[in-house]
């Protein structure tokens, strides 16, 4: 089936791409911190969201509040034809094969701890084993680690090369008849490498394990295709692709879905209870909706996926790469900074140290200047400890932000370093 989200090559989409135009949809923007002029470099924690994407909130609590699904009052109809429109758009965005396949989360976070819970309790055993990276976020390392604890399975890290590319030859090395799953992130947060996930899929496959992404960091900014991936699992949020907090996604195959037990119970997922038969359940995807979901969030993330499609992804990754390379020659001007994550293919984001200056000194001098960037361990302990560092400072960019901007982050950057060193 062919991906619906409008794509460009990317030489016209860089023609096309009118940042000044776009940014007007983004009301934070023009706020100021510290009495400066807001730079937001944190987009890899979360991206700004889009007037378009608020306005869903005031619209849904003023006109067609109702909980979806149940009534049969015009309101509850509004709500759950609104909601379902996301799951089509959904559908249409990664480029999954049917709207069922969609399963609404409140994060990549739970997606993964649903996948854990419902098909890792089911199918893992002793003797098992699970691959995640080097590069994994900590919700794509804990959840395998607490299940591991609990059955016996054997968790083995997929090894990275000096740049933050994965070591494909020691993948190809690890996976073996006793892989069962291979978790791994699509982009990588802490250093933006993006992952060859559809090579690494017909590996897993050729091995009869099965691969979950986690597409938190991929989905705003490139094409994703679940199918052309031959991904079995794919995970995302929405308030990483310009939708709000409070909700992601996990796609899944449709037998691996229907093959799996509900991993919460409660009203939406089942087909009938009984005290004295039990209880029977729906089928997907609302077997793992227990209770009530997110409604607005999820129109408001349908919206996002909106607004993505008119500015068009490709449009937006190939602005991204012409802000990552700008900022990358800059900074690698800088004495004693060291980047972390030179990986060829990398998506916009820049984490670096600085010799003589601890990362969350320039975080918070910098937000003084009115730049937000990230400093911390980014949910990516092991990843940094590997790098022999405790925490780095990560510029991440989006669709809004300006060649400009880049310019006033570095000479911000130059002066903190000055007043730390
Ligand atoms: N995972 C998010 C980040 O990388 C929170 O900042």
């Amino acid at each position: 089936m062919p991906h619906t989200v409008i794509e460009s090559t990317p030489m016209r989409a860089q023609a096309a791409f009118d940042v000044a135009k776009l940014r007007k949809d983004f009301p934070i923007l023009s706020r100021e911190v510290h009495g400066k002029s807001l730079i937001y470099l944190d987009n890899a924690a979360t991206s700004q969201t889009p007037q378009q994407v608020i306005d869903v909130f005031s619209e849904y609590y003023s006109r067609y509040n109702a909980n979806i699904h149940r009534g049969l009052h015009t309101l509850a109809d509004e709500a759950t034809a609104a909601f379902e429109g996301t799951r089509h758009k959904v559908r249409a965005f990664l480029n999954a094969e049917d709207a069922r396949q969609v399963i609404f989360t409140r994060g990549t976070t739970e997606a993964i701890n649903l996948v854990a819970q419902s098909w890792g309790r089911k199918n893992l055993a002793p003797g098992d084993e699970v691959l995640i990276s080097m590069l994994e976020h900590h919700s794509n390392i804990v959840p395998w680690q607490l299940l591991a604890a609990e059955i016996g399975f054997t968790i083995k890290v997929i090894p990275v090369e000096e740049s933050g590319a994965l070591d494909m030859a020691a993948y190809s090395t690890l996976l073996s008849e006793r892989t069962k799953l291979v978790a791994v992130n699509h982009v990588s947060n802490a250093f933006g490498t993006i992952n060859p996930v559809q090579e690494m899929a017909a590996l897993a496959h050729q091995h009869g394990a099965l691969i979950l992404v986690d597409g938190a960091q991929a989905a705003p900014h490139q094409v994703i295709d679940v199918q052309a991936i031959d991904a079995d699992f794919y995970a995302f949020s929405g308030h990483k692709v310009y939708g709000p907090t409070g909700v992601g996604v996990l796609y899944g195959k449709q037998a691996l879905l229907e093959a799996m037990p509900p991993w919460q119970g409660g009203g939406e997922m089942i087909k009938t209870v009984s005290f004295d038969v039990g209880t029977s359940f729906a089928a997907i995807p609302h077997k793992f909706e227990a209770g009530t979901p997110a409604i607005a969030e999820v129109i408001a993330l349908g919206r996002a996926l909106e607004w993505v499609e008119s500015v068009g992804i490709n449009a937006i990754g190939a602005w991204e790469g012409q802000l990552l390379d700008h900022a990358t020659q800059a900074v690698g001007r800088i004495d004693g900074l060291r980047i972390l994550g030179t990986a060829p293919q990398k998506a916009g984001v820049l984490s670096f140290v600085v010799e003589g200056a601890h990362s969350q000194d320039i975080g918070l001098l910098i937000d003084q200047l009115g730049v937000a960037i990230r400093t911390g361990h980014h949910c990516a302990q092991p990843l940094l400890a590997h790098f022999g560092v405790d925490a780095t400072c990560r510029a991440s960019f989006a669709a809004y932000n300006t060649l400009e901007e880049v310019d006033r982050f570095i000479e911000a950057l130059q002066r903190v370093i000055g007043m730390v060193r």
